[in-house]
């Protein structure tokens, strides 16, 4: 089957890519589980080497802004998409412009290009829980209404109408995800405010030297890109009617404190990595990051089978194995 991911020479879109490529599988276009023959990858940069050499993937880069561009991507015979394509939180904050164009303009004109396939697609749509904001309760439930107070927030919660009101006509048959913060992030730092999640974990098993901008008591709410990918395949086999009205949920993740990262960083690298965090307040992440939810009641998605991560440790660990190790080697 022919698949596109959006956005997949990013963090994720490669995770996604590997794991389709590696002989997953999901739901077909004859309603049972099939492999990946032909996989899209659309971005504005190449994916990685080791990705793009293999036979199966069609990297084709361009921006999502340009209606055309998509039109000719999404054609055919593509079977379903994952739209992961986005300008992240501080980007689309500084550049209200850009944020609209690539995340709401760019949205549409995926939801359009799939509409016009012969047979409505699978649509995985990554939302975020920066759609709730502003005067929120302590505990955030299934029916808590979205009160984006960022740009990125509200572009996301406009791609969520869009792909549940596409899916109510019969045109795309959609799934948004709201992605609590996925840690540990490879590579560099990028322009997500909650970028020192990763850094603090990432940068001292590195060897490096790292500044923390928030309170050692600053609370998160993360998951890891293993449980990531597994959401994601999950999200897209997942039967349209179990998702009632609503094709948008939040994921379950863990809520943990920076102490507590420290202790998961510490098992992995000693009191030596540790020693390497440092912390230097900003004022500008600290007030962003306080005005995030950080306390949710995942149970939808619980009944419906997301599954967060058992500890912080695993999270870690999982980075090891799958980032630091493939870079030293
Ligand atoms: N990683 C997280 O913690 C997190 C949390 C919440 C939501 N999300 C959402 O999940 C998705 C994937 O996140 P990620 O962490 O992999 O982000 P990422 O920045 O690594 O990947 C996004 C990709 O979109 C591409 N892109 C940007 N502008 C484009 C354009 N004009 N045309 C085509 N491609 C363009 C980027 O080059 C990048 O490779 C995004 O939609 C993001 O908003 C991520």
């Amino acid at each position: 089957m022919h698949v596109v991911i959006t956005g997949g020479a990013g963090f994720l879109g490669q995770k996604l890519a590997r794991k389709l490529l590696s002989g997953a599988t999901i739901i077909g276009p004859a309603g049972k589980p099939a492999e990946v023959s032909r996989l899209t990858l659309f971005d504005v940069v190449a994916p990685a080497a080791d990705i793009a050499r293999d036979k199966r993937v069609r990297a084709v880069t361009g921006d999502i802004g340009d209606k055309a561009t998509v039109d000719g991507l999404v054609a055919g015979e593509a079977a379903s998409v994952f739209h992961l394509a986005a300008v992240v939180s501080a980007g689309a904050e500084a550049d209200f412009d850009l944020g609209v164009r690539v995340n709401l303009d760019g949205t549409r004109h995926v939801l359009e290009a799939c509409r016009r396939l012969p047979r409505p697609p699978r649509v995985v749509f990554t939302s975020s829980v920066a759609v709730y904001g502003g005067d929120m309760p302590k505990v955030i439930q299934d029916d808590t209404p979205m009160t984006p107070q960022t740009s990125y927030g509200a572009q996301k919660a406009m791609g969520e109408f869009m792909i549940n009101d596409m899916s109510r006509k019969g045109f795309i048959d959609g799934r948004a995800l709201r992605l609590p913060t996925i840690v540990v992030r490879p590579g560099k730092p990028n322009k997500a405010a909650s970028t020192w999640a990763s850094s603090i974990i990432r940068e001292p098993l590195q060897g490096d030297a790292v500044e923390c901008p928030v309170d050692p008591s600053t609370e998160m709410y993360v998951l890891s890109p293993r449980r990531m990918v597994e959401s994601f395949l999950h999200a897209h086999d997942l039967p349209a009617e179990r998702f009632g009205f609503s094709r948008a949920l939040f994921l379950p993740g863990l809520t943990i404190p920076v102490t507590a990262m420290l202790d998961g960083l510490k098992k992995a690298g000693g009191q030596a990595a540790v020693d390497k965090v440092r912390f230097v307040p900003d004022a500008n992440i600290r007030r962003i990051v306080a005005g995030w939810p950080m306390r949710f009641n995942p149970a939808r998605a619980k009944s419906l089978g997301f599954k967060a991560d058992d500890n912080f440790d695993q999270i870690v660990q999982g980075f090891v194995e799958d980032d630091l190790r493939r870079n030293v080697a």
